[in-house]
């Protein structure tokens, strides 16, 4: 059984994913508004891994005995001055999860909860990867987006991004 100050962390944690996903689908909807088709499919397969992240959550959570509770997902409200300034806010709120998800981590080493350590650490990992992502995002577009034929050839590469599930996932 849980401790019910992670499984409330790691429920709210589900939220949180699943809004990262909206955040990440509202992205692709300004690429696709603006002609970016690589940028905006970059984002759609973003969001499919956000949800398989709160779909580990909630698989955790349910192999612990927890009943999973959904709350509303935020709306997804921010407004994109240019091209750049989602792959800035993307950055910032991978940041952000990473933040998160060392609190939870924090209270389970507290409370001496290894199994769900354990369960963290891919996502630690992950992390580690996304925060990477998304700050390469972020320098390529500094880089390469100024001109138009940089912005195609980076549109073109980001096309390029093929799903693939997160096969190993977490230990559960
Ligand atoms: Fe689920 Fe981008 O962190």
């Amino acid at each position: 059984m849980l401790h019910q100050k992670i499984a409330k962390l790691v429920n709210e944690q589900v939220n949180k994913e699943l809004y990262s996903a909206y955040l990440y689908l509202d992205f692709a909807n300004h690429y696709a508004d603006a002609g970016l088709d690589g940028f905006a499919h970059w984002y759609e397969i973003q969001a499919q891994e956000e949800r398989d992240h709160a779909m580990m959550m909630r698989r955790y959570l349910i192999d612990n005995g927890v009943r999973v509770q959904f709350e509303a997902i935020e709306k997804p409200d921010k407004k994109y001055a240019d091209n750049a300034a989602p792959l800035a806010a993307g950055y910032e709120h991978e940041q952000y999860v990473t933040s998160l998800i060392n609190t939870i981590y924090g209270e389970a080493f507290a409370l001496k909860d290894f199994k769900t350590m354990q369960f963290l650490d891919w996502f630690i990992k992950e992390q580690g990867e996304e925060e990477k992502n998304a700050e390469d995002m972020v320098r390529k577009m500094q880089l390469f987006g100024g001109d138009a034929k940089g912005l195609y050839a980076l549109n073109a590469e980001l096309a390029a991004r093929v799903y693939a599930p997160s096969a190993t996932g977490p230990a559960m």
